[in-house]
């Protein structure tokens, strides 16, 4: 699969497996947008891409607020004028631990903003101009976090972002848009702490496959970078 030229909006990608996604489909060919909270963390991966000889831009948007994603979609549309090829909806927070049956429903409230509504905003933006094209690859990253009732608030907002891929399959079959879920497995970010198995560079090549596919694979599957580590 050609990603030469195409563009790219990947969120989170200062850090972690967003940066390692970004980095990967820049060294494709793609035209990488770089998000993060502040401008001067994206700047420094974009710095990073074009030093490898990649195409990047970078923006910022704080994902818990509305204006910002808002303000995102349309700056995301400015850059590739309403032609956004992959969406690598990355970016998530991390709930504190808490005692079980104690999870507060701002944890909830945050949780579902950052990582589920503001992802599914962004699908909703873009999907619609990538059928128009013909063609879109949409990555959304799950978790396979299970039985930790101290993130519940974590664990139930990537359920809900799993549930929106699902639930939309009818609506992008056979349109040449492809969306997937992605879990990276259990790694050593900042948001998977430093007990954790896995460097973050294991993500690749497993976090591309699902942008790699061809138009007519079908949607809804999802793909365990760790089953690719080398
Ligand atoms: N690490 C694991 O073990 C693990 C396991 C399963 C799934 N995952 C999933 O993998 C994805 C990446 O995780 P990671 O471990 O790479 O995380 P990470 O290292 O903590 O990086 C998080 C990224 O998201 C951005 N971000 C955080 N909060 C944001 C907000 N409110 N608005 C906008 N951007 C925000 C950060 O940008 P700033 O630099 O601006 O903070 C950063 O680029 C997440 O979806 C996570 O749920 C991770």
């Amino acid at each position: 699969m050609q990603l030469k030229d195409k563009w790219a909006l990947v969120t989170g990608a200062s850090r972690g497996v967003g940066l390692r996604v970004a980095k990967a489909l820049a060294a494709e060919g793609a035209k990488v947008i770089v998000h993060s909270r502040q401008l001067d963390s994206s700047r420094a991966v974009v710095e990073q891409i074009e030093a490898a000889g990649g195409q990047a831009v970078a923006v910022a948007a704080e994902l818990s607020k509305r204006a910002d994603v808002q303000r995102l979609i349309a700056e995301v549309n400015t850059i590739t004028a309403a032609h956004l090829a992959i969406l690598y909806n990355n970016a998530a927070i991390m709930t504190p631990w808490s005692d079980t049956y104690q999870v507060s429903a701002d944890d909830y409230a945050n949780s579902f903003e950052v990582n589920c509504i503001a992802p599914a905003k962004l699908c909703d933006a873009f999907i619609p101009q990538m059928i128009k094209h013909a063609f879109g690859r949409v990555v959304n990253v799950t978790s396979g976090i299970a039985d930790q009732p101290q993130l519940m608030a974590y664990s139930c907002s990537k359920a809900a972002l799993d549930r929106y891929v699902r639930d939309m399959l009818p609506s992008i079959s056979g349109t040449g848009v492809v969306m997937s879920l992605m879990d990276p497995g259990w790694l050593q970010t900042d948001l998977g702490g430093e007990q954790a198995p896995n460097h973050p560079d294991s993500v690749i090549p497993g976090a591309l496959v699902p942008i790699l596919l061809a138009s007519d694979a079908p949607s809804g599957q999802q793909y365990n970078a760790q089953d690719y580590a080398q």
